[in-house]
């Protein structure tokens, strides 16, 4: 299983789809199975529900799937607030997609769609995920100022899976 995490706005999403397609293996969002099985948007679940209950689907999902069948495994940007996923991580090839603060706001701060965007002290959200990501992440690649398709081509290096699927 390769998992990608990292702030919103890394591109784990567009990475990770790039990414399955060139190994041939399945994508998964966790944020879209969650929103699948919820019948909800996560905005929605946020305005309905609150951010501990987002939480706790949001680490039953990841931790199901982590112990599920092979795939890129894209991952919320807060989900390793949980300690549970954190736990859960150790066993799988875990990539930080390591996104500057500033670049991160440039690339989401319109969207609709991320309730954490209006939280207080994001930049301090952003400082405080830091170490937890490092920590679980086996590699991290720098993606700030660079286009998907080479930042595929990084993670395939650090992996070592570099001609595989060529
Ligand atoms: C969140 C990030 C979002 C989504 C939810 C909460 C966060 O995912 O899971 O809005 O706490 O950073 P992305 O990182 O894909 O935006």
């Amino acid at each position: 299983m390769i998992v990608l995490i990292g702030f919103m706005g890394a591109g784990k999403t567009t990475v990770g789809r790039l990414l399955a397609e060139h190994l041939l293996m399945p994508f998964i969002d966790s944020d879209e199975v969650i929103e699948r099985t919820e019948g909800l948007a996560v905005r929605e679940i946020f305005a309905t529900r609150g951010e501990a209950e987002f939480r706790r689907i949001e680490a039953a999902t990841v931790t199901r799937l982590l112990a599920g069948p092979d795939v890129v495994l894209a991952l919320g940007g807060g989900a390793l607030t949980t300690p549970e996923v954190r736990a859960a991580l150790g066993a799988h090839q875990v990539v930080l997609l390591d996104v500057a603060f500033e670049e991160a706001l440039e690339r989401v701060a319109a969207d609709p769609g991320r309730p954490m965007l209006h939280k207080p002290d994001l930049s301090g959200l952003y400082d405080r995920r830091q170490d937890d990501y490092r920590e679980a992440a086996r590699v991290a690649v720098p993606v700030s100022g660079r286009s998907p398709r080479t930042v595929v081509e990084d993670v395939l290096a650090a992996l070592g899976l570099d001609g595989v699927g060529e």
